[in-house]
């Protein structure tokens, strides 16, 4: 086990250099941290996401409909995503449920990495707020197949470095320090990754989905940066949202 950790550390020592980014959070910085918790600069964007749903995707009703819920049902619906989707034929976020019902309204669905995106997808999602997460990767075969990709991509080994997202992610260094700031346990109450993004991210001043937010670890551990929706980044999602289940919805979150 300590060797284990020194080999990490030797890994991880050339990673320290990256960026600026990394810094820990000063008391000034704690302070804006509590002020923002009162007030998530993210709410209003989660309006203009409400909004653009209403615009183009026929509102909260419209989203039930092309789900083929109810609306009473459509808070814990939405609290299992990713989800295999029969219409689409494959697993999906929320995020390209939302592409493909602009489309079916005949809109040109916004671009998953647009900020239009990132707003009516948070709203989506915070429907579910005060819901657990209640995803169900053994509830057919591609859910299972999506969790057994999603484990590889979080624990293959890749890039310069030689790093895969376990090996700053696992429970074996979480609690550790990386360059002064905490690795995340991402299934922790304290974090639960899964139900707390897309969150307001402090050093990006802007909202950022979960798979937005994995890219940016890819690009700090010079790790190829896979593209949002593929297959491989929807199984990383359904692998990480697996790690908050049980866990309460609370979007938008806020992170540093
Ligand atoms: C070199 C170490 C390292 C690697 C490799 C790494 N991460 Fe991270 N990750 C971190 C650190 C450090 C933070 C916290 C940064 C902060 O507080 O801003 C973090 C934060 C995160 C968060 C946000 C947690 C939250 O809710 O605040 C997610 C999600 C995440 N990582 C996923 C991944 C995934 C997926 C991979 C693999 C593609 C990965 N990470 C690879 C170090 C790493």
């Amino acid at each position: 086990m300590i060797g284990k950790k020194i080999i990490l550390a030797s890994a991880l020592i050339g990673v320290l250099a990256f960026g600026g980014e990394q810094f820990a959070m000063s008391d000034a910085d704690r302070a804006m941290y509590a002020e923002m918790l009162e007030n998530n600069p993210a709410d209003i964007m989660i309006e203009s996401g409400n909004e653009l749903l209403e615009e183009y995707c026929g509102g909260d009703a419209g989203l039930a409909k092309f789900l083929g819920v109810s609306e009473d049902e459509l808070p814990a619906y939405i609290a299992g995503f990713p989800r295999y989707i029969d219409k689409l034929g494959m697993v999906v976020g929320l995020d390209q449920v939302l592409q493909a019902l602009m489309a079916q309204n005949g809109h040109k669905p916004f671009a998953l990495k647009s900020s239009e995106m990132f707003d009516m997808s948070a709203y989506a999602k915070s429907i579910a707020n005060e819901e657990k997460i209640n995803i169900d990767v053994n509830a057919n075969e591609q859910m299972k197949a999506a969790y057994a990709l999603g484990e590889e991509v979080f624990t293959t080994k890749r890039g310069g470095r030689g790093l895969s997202c376990m090996s700053c992610h696992s429970p074996d260094v979480v609690g550790s320090v990386l360059r002064t700031q905490p690795l995340p346990d991402l299934g922790s109450e304290a974090n639960k990754a899964g139900a707390t993004w897309p969150a307001y991210r402090m050093t990006k001043s802007s909202l950022r989905t979960l798979q937005r937010r994995f890219q940016g670890c890819m690009n700090n551990a010079l790790l190829a940066v896979i593209p949002l929706g593929s297959p491989e980044m929807v199984a990383l999602e359904v692998y990480v949202t697996e790690k908050a289940k049980d866990r309460e919805i609370a979007i938008p979150g806020l992170k540093r």
